[in-house]
């Protein structure tokens, strides 16, 4: 059978290890030949690609980024864009198309399996915020990055006397904050599914420094928002740049300055803003999400053989399942109350104050 592949939307470790672990299987148990299509749906729609056999996928395995590379291409937003989609698929025999991507790559591979598309998922985003399954792979990688950030912060900040304010990705979820603030040590952790008072977090700070520390680790995903005010009637997040992208999200980032700033003002502690950004994205993938991208990849091409179309490869209790790409484009996984009470445990419980959420 001869199968297209594409990765779109951002880049993600553990991309190379998915496109392998495919290809592998593909060649050695089903005799399947391989076209990669380049920089996501644009290579798709301007019939771009290059052949993927098993020199191709040869040490890929730790590389970050992607053979394929990426872009945030939506055919959708284009005149004829999904007809011309189906059009090369057809042009180049493509009897099934693997898309590897976030929410926003595999919105497009729906419209095109409602075209008559065959086409497979596998979910990527280190966000970690597609639904249906317990883990996308890269969000580890990520999250051992931003620990490793936040471990040195800690000795930068103690020395100093200082509140250092990391800020992490997580356009929608708080998954990386959350995990690495864990992770980390960190004294608050503001997501956003839970908009901050900032009053209420220099308290949380204030009453640390009472207790003898002097030194604290804020760790903010770039999406979390300050709650509404007497300024704003809406909770609204720091935006770097308002204009939209061809998915409709606008640029988000720098909460952690403006965050240090309030700090630093409302509490007189030294405040230095911190913005990990693409760092969180780039190099080579961890053990587990070499692991887990592989299993990714092996359970999509076995989803094709079965003739499982219109579905995502997907991981629940330590499975790789198939479920309707329906399901994982429909809502974003966002961090549930229920993980929010139990990190809360980890901080002392004051009203006035905010550690993680209310
Ligand atoms: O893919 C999701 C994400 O990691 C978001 O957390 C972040 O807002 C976005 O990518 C930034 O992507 P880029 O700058 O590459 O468009």
């Amino acid at each position: 059978m001869k199968i297209g592949i594409l990765t779109g939307g951002g880049d993600c470790p553990g991309l190379n290890a998915v496109i392998r672990g495919v290809v592998r299987k593909g060649i050695f148990h089903y005799e399947d030949d391989f076209l990669g299509f380049l920089e996501g749906w644009r290579g798709v729609i301007e019939d771009k690609s290059m052949p993927l056999n098993l020199d191709a996928v040869s040490g890929i395995l730790p590389r970050g980024g992607t053979i394929l590379r990426t872009s945030r291409t939506n055919p959708a937003k284009r005149p004829d864009g999904i007809e011309r989609c189906a059009a090369t698929l057809e042009k180049n025999k493509i009897a099934a198309l693997i898309a590897i991507g976030g929410d926003d790559t595999l919105s497009v591979a729906q419209k095109l399996h409602e075209n008559g598309v065959k086409v497979v998922g596998v979910p990527k985003t280190i966000d970690n915020d597609l639904s249906g399954t317990d883990y996308t792979f890269g969000f580890d990688t990520a999250c051992n990055v931003v620990c490793e950030a936040i471990d040195r912060l800690h000795t930068t900040a103690e020395a100093h006397n200082r509140v250092m304010v990391v800020e992490v990705m997580g356009r929608d979820a708080g998954w990386i904050a959350l995990y690495s603030g864990i992770a980390g040590g960190a004294d608050v952790i503001l997501i956003p599914e839970r908009p901050f008072d900032i009053e209420r977090v220099a308290e949380s700070l204030r009453q640390r420094h009472e207790r003898g520390r002097y030194f604290s680790i804020v760790v903010v995903a770039e999406g979390a928002k300050f709650s509404a005010n007497a300024q704003s009637s809406q909770a609204a997040p720091v935006l770097q740049d308002a204009e939209k992208d061809e998915f409709g999200h606008v640029k988000l980032g720098g909460v952690a300055n403006v965050l240090a700033r309030e700090i630093e003002r409302r509490t007189g502690f030294e405040t230095r803003a911190v913005v990990l950004g693409h760092i969180q994205r780039g190099g080579s993938p961890s053990a587990f999400d070499r692991v887990l991208a592989t299993r990714y990849g092996l359970g999509a091409i076995d989803m094709v053989h079965r003739g499982e179309f219109g579905c995502m490869a997907a991981l629940r209790a330590n499975k790789i399942i198939s479920i309707p790409l329906k399901e994982a484009i429909s809502r974003n996984r966002v961090v549930d109350n229920e993980m929010i009470d139990t990190v809360n445990g980890l901080f002392e419980k004051t009203a006035n104050k905010q550690a993680v959420g209310d």
